[in-house]
């Protein structure tokens, strides 16, 4: 994922640029670059390769300019290397932009410039940007508004696709000009100072206060002044908001990587996802973004929930949940479908989107499908002013601070919990028994510290790492509630250790899957009493008949267990329904150990940190 940069007031731009590069390191990129405005003319550096790379590139004698922009690239339009990494500039050397998203209409955008004349060095839809720009700005001489930002709003009216965007201009020294379309796109604002970017973290440590910049709109951004505009040029009032995290929070605090912190956050972090929302006297439910909604929840006739990955997993736990709990039809669809697939949006329908960024693109269409089909959309977020958290209807954040690690893990746990908490509250109002409600929400309040049980196991689950780390090919295999647990344990397996791995209902490895068992292949159950045991135990006899290497996560207590067993994690015994908040963590853990003990880079693991080329 591309990552921007802007600075404009008083100190050097370099080394905050720089700082706010490294801060969006960990969304992946495979070059970047910086432009500085000197006064009279943008001196671009930029390269293939990390952010060390391009920092030992540039000057170090005192770099005076104040105004800059940066970019890291993950490759879509063109190979990674030099000429393809952000800042373009226009042909003219006047227009230097850094973009994130895609320009849909570049290659009949490019035809045309082509045709003016225009000669292009890389393989980019950037470029496009930047010299459309230049073409407009060297067009008009008359504008009655300012031209730069005039060439700007002219020339995004002429494109297709997604943008985030800051532009500079060699004749404008004091302004850079912003804008945006689903690609998200903040400005802080400072003292003397103004900064920009596309993710929060960047610019936290000079500014807690944003402003969120909305589709088709545009910031002329100076060091004492922000301007918002839609880009057709109409002017927007829009409120200051502030940052909801602290800079510490975004550090390592000694932990080797994002990853583990994260994990070993889980028990502080449910906690506050859990906080003032279970009402432990009354044995209700308290979830005041979604309060207004309750009755239109209540009668809903059917939930579809959505997202993509890991918060797709968590949806599959909440379709058990509210299926079992509150007795209420539930779909489960990935949102890359959903958003192409005609679905049926009958009046009670009410989609649930779960995302831990709340800006997954196929997320976002989806819900925008939804929401034209006339569905109530309701979003499970964890990033506080985030696009789905401002496009939905009403919600539900996780509170678990913001989530660095690709790999996502406690707001995977967080999702689960905001989800049984719906579910909880929705059987209470509909068919679950006092006595079953009260019991649930008891239970579900001891979870953070059950899981920092769990997490006492790390070392030995590093050891069963170093035995099986080597082998290429896994099976996660669970039933019921852990069958999502299962396939989310394979997710993180595959993400960061780069191993193959299967997520199955463990009864269907019978159905073709098993013949893929042979000597030493290791399988990971999840047998827990509750989880149909007797039948997962058959499903342990199949693999182990085939000379596979069975790991089991197993409750504390079970002796019979044991000899099914070539490794056994222990879990405490919790009431079924809030298994998948206990028996996640091992996998999470699992996974991460494989990782390191591979000598991976676990928080910028290939998916994200090598280069996908899209011509
Ligand atoms: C999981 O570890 C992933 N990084 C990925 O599956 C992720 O959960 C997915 O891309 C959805 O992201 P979101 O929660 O930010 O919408």
């Amino acid at each position: 994922m591309c990552g921007i940069v802007g600075y404009i007031g008083s100190k050097p731009a370099q080394q905050i640029l720089i700082d706010g590069l490294k801060r969006l390191e960990y969304r992946g990129y495979d070059s970047a670059g910086i432009g500085l405005h000197g006064g009279t003319k943008i001196k671009i550096t930029k390269q293939k390769g990390r952010i060390a790379g391009l920092s030992d590139a540039l000057p170090r004698d005192n770099p005076i300019e104040t105004v800059g922009i940066g970019h890291t690239r993950w490759a879509t339009h063109g190979e990674p290397n030099t000429v393809n990494s952000h800042p373009h500039l226009d042909y003219s050397g006047k227009i230097s932009v850094v973009h994130n998203g895609i320009i849909e209409n570049y290659g009949a955008l490019k035809k045309f410039l082509i045709e003016k004349g225009c000669e292009f060095k890389s393989q980019t839809d950037t470029e496009v940007i930047a010299n459309l720009i230049g073409y407009f700005y060297e067009q008009e001489t008359d504008c009655e508004q300012d031209c730069f930002e005039w060439s700007v709003q002219k020339a995004l009216n002429q494109v297709y696709g997604t943008y985030g965007l800051a532009v500079m201009c060699s004749d404008y020294p004091d302004v850079i000009v912003a804008a945006k379309k689903g690609s998200p796109l903040l400005i802080g604002v400072g003292d003397g100072e103004n900064l920009i970017a596309s993710d929060a973290s960047a610019i936290v440590e000079h500014t807690k206060q944003v402003i969120y910049l909305e589709d088709d709109e545009m910031a002329i951004v100076e060091k004492d002044d922000v301007t918002i505009k839609t880009i057709h040029n109409k002017r927007i009032e829009r409120e200051l908001k502030e940052i909801d995290f602290s800079i510490e929070e975004i550090e390592l605090g000694g932990y080797e990587h994002y990853m583990l912190k994260e994990i070993f956050e889980q028990p502080d972090a449910l906690s506050t996802c859990l906080k003032g929302r279970l009402d432990m006297n009354n044995y209700k439910i308290i979830l005041g973004g979604i309060e207004n909604l309750s009755r239109q929840l209540t009668t809903a006739k059917r939930f579809i929930l959505t997202g993509c990955g890991t918060a797709w997993h968590a949806c599959l736990v909440g379709e058990y949940l509210m299926e079992r709990l509150a007795r209420t039809p539930v779909e489960v669809e990935y949102a890359s479908e959903l958003r192409y697939r005609n679905p049926i949006i009958e009046e009670g329908t009410v989609v649930i989107a779960v995302s831990q960024s709340g800006e997954t693109a196929d997320t976002l269409a989806a819900i925008e499908m939804c929401k034209e089909r006339g569905a109530t959309v309701l979003g499970v977020v964890n990033v506080v002013g985030s696009t789905i958290a401002r496009t939905t209807d009403a919600g539900v954040y996780l509170r678990v601070g913001p989530e660095i690690g690709v790999a996502s893990t406690k707001a995977f746990t967080a999702q689960v919990a905001v989800l049984t908490m719906m579910a909880i509250e929705l059987g209470r109002r509909r068919h679950l028994d006092n006595a079953r409600t009260e019991q649930l929400i008891t239970d579900l309040n001891k979870i953070p510290n059950i899981i920092n049980d769990v997490l006492k196991y790390s070392d030995m689950i590093k050891d069963i790492s170093k035995e099986c780390g080597d082998r290429e090919n896994w099976l996660f295999l669970g039933r019921g509630y852990n069958y999502p647990t299962a396939l989310e344990g394979a997710l993180k397996l595959k993400e960061i250790s780069y191993i193959h791995a299967e997520g199955l209902p463990a009864a269907e490895m019978k159905h073709g899957p098993i013949a893929l068992i042979n000597d030493g292949m290791p399988a990971v159950f999840i047998a827990t009493r509750c989880s149909n045991y007797d039948k997962i135990i058959s499903n342990i006899e199949e693999v182990r008949a085939r000379g596979g290497k069975t790991i089991i996560i197993a409750n504390e207590g079970d002796e019979e267990i044991e000899r099914y067993a070539d490794y056994l994690i222990r879990i405490p015994n919790v009431d079924d329904a809030l298994e998948p908040l206990v028996a996640a963590i091992p996998l999470q853990l699992l996974a991460y150990h494989c990782a390191v003990l591979r000598g991976l880079d676990v928080d910028k693991p290939r998916n994200l940190a090598k280069s996908v080329t899209v011509e």
